[in-house]
């Protein structure tokens, strides 16, 4: 029987500071810190995505603001929404949702933000900080999953970690933040050979693949920890699920998270974390 973590519970935890830091933020500076949302199109998901951090500022008190652009929205036009919000100093994170509709380049789009509003951490400075070990905006989810891990002190040092999924946004700063907290690290996709026994290595998988259940009980060692990252459609019950068949893993594993109920919350509230953070930068630069 493994312990669930809840990052509901954890993240309901820091939402309440940062509600009480938000009012001393507004008595202090005269204004409370401001987080943009661009949504282009209507993906269900995205929609989804977009109302639970609207509904997370609301709560501590960050001040949101969603434009939604139409699907057919060309890249000029959203870069000069872009370029009005880097502009505009009331405005401290700016944060477009992703994926981008095909006329547009996401990776031009990610590089127009001003690095000290990108509250994803996904601008090339802020990705260069996060791997020259220098300050900078720390992407949600991965920085999420640590605070995951710390909740319940699970060790990291020397620990045998096994990331799946590359991504840009989740695998790859996952693991460089594994790696500086002298995790050993392994980073496998879907051309690594063997990957039930590189799982089976594992004393802690962070599952960020996107395919419902990917991961099996028979890939999971007993005592190991395991973080899901995946938001799917189980293709049964067509309710939310994992990337980890949890009913089946959860006997084996010693700690592990939920979908939903998990990683997703705590990337709301590390993003809430870095809004705070770029409007603090935005402050102390006045
Ligand atoms: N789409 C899926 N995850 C994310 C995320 O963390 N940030 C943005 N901007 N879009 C996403």
């Amino acid at each position: 029987m493994a312990t669930i973590i809840s990052g509901r519970e954890l993240s309901k935890t820091k939402k309440a500071n940062m509600t009480l830091q938000v009012e001393k933020l507004e008595n202090k500076y005269g204004r409370r810190p401001k987080l943009s949302v661009i949504l282009v199109g209507d993906d269900p998901g995205s929609v989804s995505y977009v109302t639970g951090k609207e509904k997370a500022c609301h709560e501590i008190g960050i001040i949101n603001q969603t434009i939604r652009l139409p699907e057919k929205t060309s890249q000029e036009e959203l870069l000069n929404v872009i370029n009005d919000l880097n502009n505009d100093p009331l405005v401290d994170g700016i944060l477009i949702q992703l994926p981008l509709p095909k006329q547009i380049n996401q990776i031009f789009v990610i590089n127009s933000i001003n690095p000290t509003k990108d509250v994803d951490g996904f601008h090339p400075e802020n990705v260069a900080s996060l791997y020259l070990k220098q300050p900078g905006i720390v992407p949600c989810t991965p920085k999420g999953i640590i605070e995951v891990l710390d909740s319940v002190n699970i060790p990291i040092e020397g620990k045998r970690a096994v990331v799946i999924g590359r991504s840009n946004i989740v695998g790859l700063p996952v693991a460089k933040l594994l790696c500086d907290r002298n995790a050993t690290i392994t980073i496998a996709h879907s051309k690594t050979k063997n990957l039930k026994e590189v799982c089976l290595n594992a004393d802690i998988i962070i599952a960020a693949v996107g395919k419902a259940k990917f991961i099996t009980a028979d890939m999971v060692s007993e005592g190991t920890v395991v973080i899901d990252v995946g938001v799917n459609r189980d293709p049964e019950t067509g309710k939310l699920c994992g990337d980890v068949d949890f009913v089946n893993v959860e006997p084996k594993a010693s700690y592990i998270t939920k979908v939903p109920g998990g990683i997703g919350p705590m990337t709301i509230s590390c993003l809430m974390e870095n809004t705070i953070e770029c409007f603090l930068k935005h402050m102390e630069v006045k």
